[in-house]
């Protein structure tokens, strides 16, 4: 069963002009797959990930995830259910200045009422696996906007959800930081069989993954597979956003 099954998802915004942003999309996404989202801006990236997350409703079809359907659920248990089963990574970090990296790190295991003993121990984990363990104490305004990033995908990360959505991960970062969380990223995914989807204009992040849908105009337009190099993977990546077309945003 796959992690992701979208099945004919539709989403109309309803206003003074009625606007289509999702038009029967329907993929999935198996187990330990990393799969990369592209396409123009206005496409529908984030209204997509945004019904995936429960943060919006469909109009009409539905999405799963691990055989669920969240939009089904009542407000708590839509609550716990995008709590347990996704991690989020966004392109402004969301993290809270006011904590240090590890209390920031901590906050799904502290929502979630784990003990201190099962958190210390799963942050430590977690803060290896992506190399932070030495600014765990730091404040999030004393460290680098690479670090930041790896924070909140340690936050993504530590309670093992079975999906992370990943909004422009790399939009704020310079192509040095952008190249190292890619690299985490990749690693999740290759060492942990994390299943991650991620939202991106940058081709290089995007050749990161094992596969790239395309969206245009709410529709699926094509999907590519890495198979051989990154590089070459990167050049059919740029290859294919030029026959998309649009506003690369
Ligand atoms: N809340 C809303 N109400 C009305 N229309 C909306 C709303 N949110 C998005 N749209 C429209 O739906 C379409 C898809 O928007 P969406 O934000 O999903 O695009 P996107 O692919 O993420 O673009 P970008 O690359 O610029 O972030 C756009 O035409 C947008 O104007
Ligand atoms: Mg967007």
């Amino acid at each position: 069963m796959p992690i992701l099954e979208v099945k004919q998802l539709t989403k109309i915004y309803e206003g003074r002009v009625a606007h289509k942003a999702l038009d029967n999309m329907q993929f999935a996404v198996g187990r330990g797959e990393f799969v990369g989202i592209m396409g123009p801006s206005g496409s529908g990236k984030t209204t997509l990930l945004n019904v995936i997350a429960t943060i919006d409703e469909p109009t009409s079809g539905e999405i799963r995830i691990n055989g669920r359907n969240p939009h089904a659920l009542g407000k708590r248990e839509t609550a716990l259910f995008r709590r347990r089963e996704l991690g989020f990574v966004f392109q402004h970090f969301n993290l809270l200045d006011s904590l240090t990296v590890e209390e920031n790190i901590v906050l799904p295991l502290s929502l979630d009422g784990a003990s201190v003993e099962e958190m210390e121990r799963k942050v430590r984990q977690t803060a290896d696996k992506l190399g932070i363990a030495g600014i765990l104490g730091k404040r999030t305004y004393e460290i680098s906007g690479g670090q930041m990033q790896r924070t909140a995908i340690a936050r993504a990360l530590i309670h093992k959800p079975s999906l992370i959505l990943a909004d422009e991960p790399t939009g704020n970062l310079d192509s040095k930081a952008s190249t190292e969380v890619m690299e985490q990223l990749r690693a999740l995914h290759t060492e942990e069989a994390a299943t991650i989807l991620m939202v991106t204009h940058d081709a290089v992040a995007a050749s990161y993954c094992g596969r790239v849908i395309f969206i245009k105009d709410g529709k699926i337009y094509n999907e590519i597979y890495r198979g051989e190099s990154r590089q070459a993977f990167f050049q059919r990546i740029i290859d294919m956003l030029s026959l998309l077309g649009g506003r690369p945003a």
